[in-house]
Order: C-alpha cells, then structure tokens, then sequence
C-alpha cells in the first residue's frame, strides 16, 4: 500500500460539476443495503467544458449505472479505490447508480452503519462517499429527496431529512417513508435513521409565529431521560433568535440518540443525531456536568442549523469557520443560562491544560491548516476551542454591536452558500469600520503565543509603565511566526484602597477595565494619574488564548485573590499561588528535600473559606487545585511522580490545617429538596463535595462516613458518583470493593452509567489499576466496538490516570498501543484520538520518552488507516 497523500489548501478548485438535486432510495438490509441515486449535474460556470465527472466513493460495489437514462458501457467509466470516473458527460445531465453496501460490517461509525439493530448515517465529513458515488465535499450543495425502504416491524421508524411528504406499505412486509429536504445542502450533512424507537414530542413557536414539532427518538427504555435535552433544545432555540436574529426554518427538528457514536452528535439537517451520552439525562443516572454537557451540546449542534448548514464551508480547512464560531455561541448561551463566571473558569481551565498540549505537540496546527492528510483527525481542541477563542477575540475587538451587525451580515449575504474565514472576518471588518489584517494571523499561526510581561511604579510621576513583549514559538512546519494582534484586559489594583483603579493611557481615560492592543514584538503601555502603587491584574477574562508571565510575588497573588474587580482574574490568582507552592514541592521531591507546606496557601484558602460569599460556584472552582495535567502543562520536564507527590501534599496540608472549615462547608450545603440542574443547585453540590474530597484526601474519619452516607443515600448522580470516586480512591479495599460492587451491580442495566463505572475504577492511584484496567476490557458490559467504551475505559486512564499510565516498565503505554493496533481495523477514527498520549513523548525524561517512542513504532510497523498513519508520523517526525 503506497503512503496516504495530503490535500493542501492551496490546490483548492470549484468542483468541475455540481448537483443541484438528488434523489435517494435506501432498500435496507444489513448485509445488502441497495442506494439508488439520481443526481442531477451541470458544468460549474468556473470550470472548462469537457472535463470528466469524477465521484467520490468508498467501499461500494456498484451495480448499476445510466447517464440521461442510457446504460453506461464498461469502457465508458472507470473505477479505484477513491472513486467514479465518467470519462464524458454533456454540460447538464442526470447520472443514475445503484450500489450495495453492509451496514453491519461497518465498525468504522461512518457512512451508513447500525447501532443496537437500528440504522444510523454519520457523513461528516467524508463519509457520504460510503454510501454513494457522489462529490463528497462541502460546496457541492443540493436539495435531496430520500425514500426508505425497511421491515415495517424491525424498523416502523424511518426518518430522513426536511419534512416526511410520503409514506405506504410495499410487498413482503416492507414500507417506504420520502422525506424532502428543501434547503439545498453538502452531503455531510445527510442523515438516516430506520429502526424500532420511540418519541417525545413537543413543539416551539418563533418569532415570527411557526409551530415546529420537536421530536426527540430514543430506544423505548430510554423514554424517561429526555426531559432535560428537549427543554435545553427550546431554550436554545429561543436563545438564537433572541441573541442572533436567527429563526429556524423547517417545520420538524429531531433529535436521535444512538449508542454508538463516535463524537458528541452531528448536526445533520433537520434530523440531529447524538451521542445517547450528549443527550440522555434523568438525576439517578446523570451528574451535573453530564446535564451542563447536554444542555451545551444540544444548543451547539442547533445553532449549527445557521452556522455551519446555511451557511456552510467552501472546503474543510475552513472548519472553524462552523466550529469555531457555534462553540463560541454555545459557550455564550452556557453562560446566559448559568453561572457566566463559572462557566468561563471551566472553559479556560480544560482549555489551558489540553488545547495548550496540543498546541505544544507534535500534531500543533493552525485554526486554519494549510494541508491534512485525514480530515476526521483535524476536529480537534484547536480548530473547536482555540477557533472559539479567536471568534470571542473578534467579538470583544468589534464590540457587541458590531459583532451583531457583522453576524448579521455574514448570515444574510452568504445563506445557501459555501464560504470561507475570510469571507466570515470580513463581515465583521466591514461592520466596524476595524483593519483585521494582522487579526488574521491567529487562523494561519499555530502555536500558543506567550506573553512576557512586567512594570514600573514611579511615585513621584503617579505614572505604571506595562512593558508586553509577545513571542509564538516554532510549531513543526512553521519555524517563524510574526507578532499577533493581542487583545489584552486588565485592570490596575491599588494595593492602598484594595480597588480597580481609573485607567488613563496616552491622555485616554479608559475606565477602571480596559482592552490595550498589543501588536508589535514588544510594546510600552504608559499609564498616567495612577494615584497609588498598583498590581496589575492582566489578561482578565482569558482576553487572549495565550500564556502571560508576570513576576508576580506571593503576596501580589495573595492579595490579586482578595481584591480583584475581575473574578475570572480573582481564581486565576489562587491559581498562580497554588502554582508557585506546587513548584517549590514538585523541587523538593525531586530533590529528595523534605516537603514544606507553604502558609500563605493555607491562609488563602482559610480566606476563601471563612468570607461571605453568594457566589458558592465560583468558591469551589477557587478551592479546586490545578489539576495534574495542567500543572504538567507548566514544567519543562513533566515528572509524573513528583507533580503527583506534590500535589497529594498540598491538598493533605490544606485539609489537615483546615479541617473543620471543610467539614462545615460540608454540612452548610447540603440540600434537601429534590434533585434539578439549576445554577444554585449545583453550585451547592460542587462547593460540598470539594470540601468532601478535602476530607477523604487525608482520610478523616468523619469525612469517610459522610462520603459513605452520601454514597448510600443514593440521592442523584453528582453525589453517588463523587462520593464513590472517593471511596474508590482510598487506600482501603473495605471501602471501595463493596460500593463498586453495590453500584455495578444496580447499573448492569444502563450502559451509560457502567460507562461511569468503568471511568471511576481506572483514575485509582493505586498501583495495581493497570490489571484492574485488563480486567474491565473482559467485562461482559466493555466492547472496543463501542466508542462511549473506548474513551471510558482505555481514554479515561490513558489520559487521565497520569502515575499508573507512565508506570517506568511501559505496561501503560504497551495496553494502550495493544489497543491502537486494534481500533486502527475496528475504527480508525477512534484509534487515531485514542494515540495522544504516547504523541506527548518528548516531554517526559528519556527513559519514559523511549519507552513511548518503542511504543509508536511497534503502531507504525502494522499496515495503518490514514488516521493513524498520519498521527504516528507526525509523532515521530
Ligand atoms: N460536526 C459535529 C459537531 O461539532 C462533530 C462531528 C464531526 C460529529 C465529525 C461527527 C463526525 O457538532
Ligand atoms: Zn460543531
């Protein structure tokens, strides 16, 4: 097999033929579906006469094929492994194919497939081409008519997209549904599904007066558990229009849950398909985040319905363009419909620890790469959240006015069409009037920009001099990279008053919170009238998707924790403290020094827990310590064992020096009414069971009972799984043996929360997990067929169990590539995703480094998926 070639950016042409419709029949049968298509083609405008029509198509066995009617001649068209080539074809014309493909062989998810006996499609992005001959590629936009043909008993539901306009019983126990989709769409987009489901329906009227029917299909046990989705879906729905003008624009939307899904969901026209993780929810079988995830998730593949389907990609290196921006409007509608702080602190953390690892690794590229060689590996944390971050950047630069009127522009000018980032960038250059040229670079540079920062107090001038010196370091393929337009926000904290301080910069009165632009390499920022001695709190509200070094003190932190006007800039002082502490330890173990707890964290945090506050979300985000990974993110060299030590350490000190604060934050929130997923609730619930794992840090007596209280009271999710978490972590098997057993033994039946079960028993820190882990890879409920299993199984302790999986004889690392060898013929979309960890190699010390690299090379000797190949060779490049 020859190696996988790259598609460039750069080579990007209209397509010689487009589709204007398309006509489908899917007849199905697990080992023999029949697609019948008609495709009605012209000559694009911008390409020669003449040029021969090539398809996409995959693993097809073509059975039939007829130009304008007329049976095409074996000479007459050519087939590979790519595609369909008709050598001639007129300038307009239809082309009729038949093909048969075997949904049930399909383990790779995409294309057409089954789950749990029922039929789904997957098709972004290249996954249409699984199903039929056809340009597979985004500006190719047609309206489609679907007709499918199923067993009326093993599939009585046959949905498509758009709106049902036929249906009828055929011979042989066999019926047809058509559904006609009258927004012209890229075959990405396309969706089925046939099978024996049932529905909740509900409806939702616009602005402008439409009643849409709201339909959510799931498997009939799963009835009770689509409450939570469907009011999140309304709520969305309202958001859109009220916050972005945008009404949806058919009279159905449905929501379809499979179990085997290999992303969140897919936002197929009309007929959304999930993940049942993204969308299932009931308070015994869920936890808070889990309902956070639904309710961000269901808005994010709605609000797709405008960006990313009506207006849609011209090609996939723009697609940020879709996800980039609708994970911007999904985080903004989280934050209007919860704790907008809290929010903006979870996003930023995850985003610090894992967008930054992949912007320093190997597979670093741009929001706006130039050349992939398989698609399906660029949906990643930079083209999703970093592309997020650069359209909040563009936000916060125009203004909200402007980024409205820009949307607006961009919605109205380009609807029906296939675009690109600049045709997005430029809606909001002309609705503010802004030069966005040097903006631009944040699509095309990869690599997380670091800023380092310092400043003078000069007394006698009551002048601060800001002094940002900006550098993006080498990423593979781009060795240079030039100055970002960096919006930085700060504030100036007066250590004597304890408050944000009036900002005058240049003559310009700004207010107490100012944006400065940085620009240049490095830049001086001369603030005037600056009445007493500041400490300048930067960057607030993670204004810029970048790393900011300022040497602060101890004390600065500890007083930027108490003071700050900013709140997001108020947790990120703990964090830094907390850093500086962890730092010291993380030295002293390497160092074989004894551990000293430093007493300025112990006293913040006896701040935080003793001052008034309303804001208890916040609070527990405050007392949570960097996690292991992001505290990796920060070492040059990433020692495992010493990060670990170090923070075990820190959190045993905190809670034997705190104790009963702990214990009574504790018992001040706990809750009595019944469960739901409201802002307050919740908040409660994260702020206990903080203080809970406190307690059981240091294994205190009283703690154990109130994790195993809250353990047996069973009262929902969030607080049966985090006290089992707990107990599972201990050192003592009497603890966690019976209540894992106690609650495998409740869930057996619900494989969503077995995946939970899975997850819990792999973080152990206890030695012995890695047996544990080949154990549960022989439980009767594990598949490595089922992705939701993959990634809670072999993805939660590859990436998240830090000490056991970089265990120095490399058994950690030899499961996971035994596992990759796998997946790479099972899924190699899920092997691909599944190898991130071993890719990080270079930042570990060099007997771990070469037991990894040993590792990807015993992957690279096997015959790869493109996925997999591309991931290994840029690993070990
Ligand atoms: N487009 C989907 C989303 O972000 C993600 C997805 C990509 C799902 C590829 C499946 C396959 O909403
Ligand atoms: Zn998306």
């Amino acid at each position: 097999m020859s190696d996988p070639q790259a598609t460039h950016l750069s080579d990007y042409r209209p397509p010689a033929y487009r589709v204007t419709r398309t006509e489908l029949t899917f007849d199905l049968d697990p080992a023999a579906t029949r697609v019948k298509a008609r495709l009605h083609l012209e000559r694009h405008p911008e390409r020669d006469a003449g040029l021969p029509l090539t398809l996409h198509g995959e693993q097809l066995s073509l059975k039939a094929i007829a130009l304008d009617g007329e049976p095409l001649e074996a000479d007459e068209y050519e087939i590979d492994a790519a595609g369909l080539t008709v050598h001639r074809v007129p300038e307009r014309f239809h082309l009729d194919t038949e093909v048969e493909i075997a949904p049930e062989a399909n383990t790779a998810l995409e294309g057409l497939y089954q789950s749990n006996g029922m039929y789904c499609t997957q098709c972004e992005a290249e996954g249409f081409r699984r199903i039929t001959y056809y340009p597979d590629r985004p500006d190719v936009m047609a309206t489609f008519s679907t007709t499918v043909i199923g067993d009326a008993e093993r599939e009585p539901v046959l949905l498509s997209n758009g709106n049902p306009v036929e249906r009828g019983a055929l011979p042989n126990g066999r019926h047809f549904v058509t559904w006609e989709d009258p927004h012209p769409k890229p075959s990405y987009l396309f969706a089925l599904v046939a099978g024996d489901l049932e529905k909740v329906e509900d409806s939702f009227t616009t602005m402008s007066g439409r009643e849409v029917t709201l339909q959510i299909w799931v498997e009939e046990e799963n009835l009770g558990k689509t409450e939570h989705a469907m009011a999140s879906l309304k709520r969305a729905m309202a958001w859109d229009e009220q916050a972005y003008g945008r009404e949806y624009d058919l009279d159905l939307f449905m929501i379809v849950a499979v179990n085997d899904f290999n992303m969140g969901a897919m936002e197929n026209k009309g007929l959304n398909i999930f993940n049942s993780a993204a969308v299932l929810t009931h308070p015994h079988t869920a936890t808070d985040a889990a309902f956070q995830r639904v309710e961000s998730i269901v808005a994010h593949e709605y609000f797709h319905n405008w960006s990313g389907n009506r207006v849609t990609c011209r090609d996939w290196f723009q697609l940020s363009l879709k996800e980039g921006f609708t994970v911007f409007r999904d985080q903004c509608f989280s934050a209007d419909t919860n704790s907008p702080a809290v929010k903006r602190i979870e996003d930023v953390s995850f985003f610090r620890t894992a967008q930054f690892a992949e912007d320093d690794g190997p597979t670093a590229h741009p929001v706006r790469p130039d050349h992939y060689i398989e698609i399906g590996n660029f949906y990643t944390l930079t083209i999703y959240e970093k592309g997020a971050e650069v359209v909040r950047m563009l936000a916060n630069l125009v203004g909200e006015a402007a980024f409205r009127a820009g949307s607006d522009r961009y919605f109205e000018r380009f609807d029906g069409q296939a675009v690109t980032i600049e045709d997005f960038v430029g809606c909001m250059a002309e609705a503010s009037g802004l030069d966005l040229t040097q903006f631009m670079r944040w699509y095309d540079q990869a690599g997380t920009p670091e800023i380092d920062a310092h400043g003078e107090y000069d007394y006698a001038n009551a002048e601060y001099r800001l002094i940002l010196r900006q550098r993006t370091p080498a990423t593979p393929g781009q060795p240079d990279k030039q100055p970002l337009h960096i919006p930085v926000r700060l504030g100036l904290v007066g250590t004597k008053s304890g408050r944000d301080l009036p900002l005058t910069l240049e003559g310009e009165t700004l207010g107490s919170d100012a944006v400065i632009h940085l620009r240049e390499a490095e830049q001086e920022f001369l603030f005037t009238d600056v009445s007493e001695a500041p400490v300048p709190s930067l960057l607030r509200g993670f204004s810029a998707p970048v790393k900011l070094r300022f040497p602060y003190g101890r004390e600065d932190l500890a007083f930027l924790l108490a003071h700050d006007g900013d709140g997001f800039n108020r947790w990120d002082a703990g964090q830094r403290l907390a850093m500086l502490a962890l730092d010291d330890l993380i030295a002293a173990h390497r160092n074989g020094v004894e551990k000293v707890m430093d007493t300025r964290v112990i006293e913040a945090f006896r701040g935080l827990l003793t001052a008034e506050t309303d804001d208890r979300a916040v609070l527990a985000e405050m007392l949570t310590l960097p996690s292991e990974a992001y505290i990796a993110e920060q070492q040059p060299l990433v020692d495992v064992d010493a990060i670990h030590a170090a923070r075990t350490f820190v959190k045993q000190g905190l809670a034997t020096a705190l104790r009963d604060d702990f214990l009574r934050v504790y018992r001040e929130n706990r809750l009595d009414e019944p469960y739901a997923p409201t802002p307050a609730q919740i908040a409660r619930r994260s702020l206990k069971n903080v203080a809970l794992s406190y307690l059981m840090a240091i294994e205190d007596e009283e703690g154990i009972e109130l994790a195993r209280q809250q353990f047996e009271a069973d009262h929902n999710m969030t607080d049966v799984r985090h006290a089992l978490t707990l107990l599972t972590h201990s050192s003592r098997d009497e603890l966690s043996e019976p209540a894992l057993r106690a609650f495998g033994e409740k869930w057996a039946h619900d494989t969503l929360v077995m995946d939970q079960w899975f997850a819990i028993q792999v973080t152990r820190p206890q030695p012995d997990v890695l047996d544990r882990v080949k154990f549960l890879m022989a439980h009767p409920a594990f598949s490595l067929k089922n992705p939701n299993k993959v990634r809670a199984l072999i993805g939660t302790f590859a990436g998240q169990n830090r000490v056991n999986f970089h265990r120095l004889d490399g058994e950690g690392y030899r499961l996971l590539a035994d596992v990759v060898i796998e997946l790479n013929r099972l899924n190699p979309e899920i092997a691909a995703r599944l190898i991130t960890p071993l890719t990080r190699w270079a930042r570990f010390d060099e007997q771990r480094q070469a037991l990894m690299k040993a590792e990807l090379e015993r992957i690279r000797a096997e015959e790869l998926s493109p996925n997999v190949y591309e991931v290994v060779e840029k690993a070990l490049a």
